[in-house]
């Protein structure tokens, strides 16, 4: 009998899992089902999948993953209102269907914003208003400062500024109520640097203006020797001290550094003593996470285990022969619990 990651951590936080709606049923559902009790969606509620034509809306994939929810009484993240990536090009042509951020006339400029952000506003509130008694915490905007610590230079925020995000903000407090949670999301803001220091600066700056934000989403896509524990707890306590809810979103640890060397082609390739290392990286992350547990109220992982992870795309991607396996999770492509499990869970 395998003790319960949820259970275990059940004075702590919620602990998640990213799925695609095929993973709501067979063996997948089962260890749902047994170890975590909260949800969101790997990509059925993103914009594109949503609304990928202006005023047609797609619920079905979506619906499952509330359904699903609801029925196994989880938690359940919504991920994500608007983003740059995974959204439909209609939302950025101008009514004559040319791309907005093309336009040079100042007072047509200003039309497109306008109409932008209407857009905006219709895809929130139609989203917020099927879904507010079901969803806990709202990403509402995803991955808006670039790597370089400059705001990302986006579709959105070539033609709006950073006014996207308030309006986004804005709409989605309006329609899901005062007690609803809404969030801002990114990956590297658990990373000292140029990209984290942007990321504070635009948030306290938000909450200063009056922008309804309740918390930061921490991606956390990481690796077996990088960020390091320091730099992830002084992350966590800066945004606490902001006084916003802190959530762990898209946890995963890659055995590969960046890019992924992809050196492994399949699971029985992986050598027991890297597995070794992720374990104690394992345990030294939920060690900060249990210790910080008055700031974090959810820990969720980026997939289930390791037969489905978005981050075998990035190793085939970047190796020199086009295979490579990655393993970040703490189940193995059997579902079986790894080293990882057992020091996550301080059991020796
Ligand atoms: C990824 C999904 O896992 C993939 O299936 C998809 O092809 C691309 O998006 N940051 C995010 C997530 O916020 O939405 C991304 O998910 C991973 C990085």
């Amino acid at each position: 009998e395998v003790e319960q990651i949820d259970e275990r951590f059940e004075d702590s936080f919620a602990i998640g899992a990213a799925v695609e709606p095929f993973q709501l049923e067979g063996e997948s559902a089962e260890i749902l089902k047994y170890h975590y009790n909260s949800l969101v969606a790997e990509n059925a509620m993103k914009p594109m999948y949503i609304q990928p034509e202006e005023g047609e809306f797609y619920w079905e994939d979506a619906d499952k993953i509330v359904d699903f929810a609801k029925a196994n009484d989880m938690y359940l993240r919504y991920h994500t209102l608007i983003w740059h990536s995974q959204t439909a090009d209609w939302f950025f042509l101008d009514e004559e269907g040319n791309p907005m951020v093309e336009e040079t006339d100042p007072e047509k400029r200003a039309e497109n914003k306008e109409l932008l952000l209407e857009r905006l506003e219709t895809h929130v509130r139609t989203i917020v208003e099927r879904y507010k008694e079901d969803v806990d915490a709202w990403d509402v905007v995803n991955e808006v400062v670039d790597d370089n610590g400059e705001m990302r230079n986006s579709p959105w925020y070539q033609i709006t500024g950073t006014d996207y995000i308030k309006v986004a903000f804005e709409t989605a407090r309006e329609v899901a109520g005062e007690d609803a949670m809404l969030y801002i999301n990114d990956y590297n803001n658990e990373v000292a640097g140029a990209k984290r220091d942007t990321f504070y600066n635009l948030v306290k700056d938000l909450l200063d203006e009056g922008v309804p934000i309740d918390g930061v989403g921490l991606q956390s896509h990481i690796q077996l020797g990088w960020p390091t524990i320091e730099e992830t707890r002084e992350s966590i306590q800066q945004y606490a001290d902001l006084g916003v809810d802190v959530q762990i979103t898209e946890l995963d640890v890659s055995i590969y550094g960046w890019p992924p060397s992809g050196e492994y082609n399949t699971e029985d390739e992986i050598p027991y003593s890297v597995l070794e290392e992720q374990a104690n990286r394992y345990e030294e992350l939920f060690d900060l996470y249990e210790e910080m547990d008055e700031e974090i109220s959810n820990v969720t992982f980026w997939g289930i285990a390791d037969n489905h992870t978005w981050l075998d795309d990035r190793a085939e991607e970047y190796s020199d022969d086009g295979l490579g396996k990655d393993a970040p999770f703490v189940f193995d492509t059997q579902y079986h619990v790894k080293p990882a499990y057992y020091a996550m869970m301080d059991i020796k």
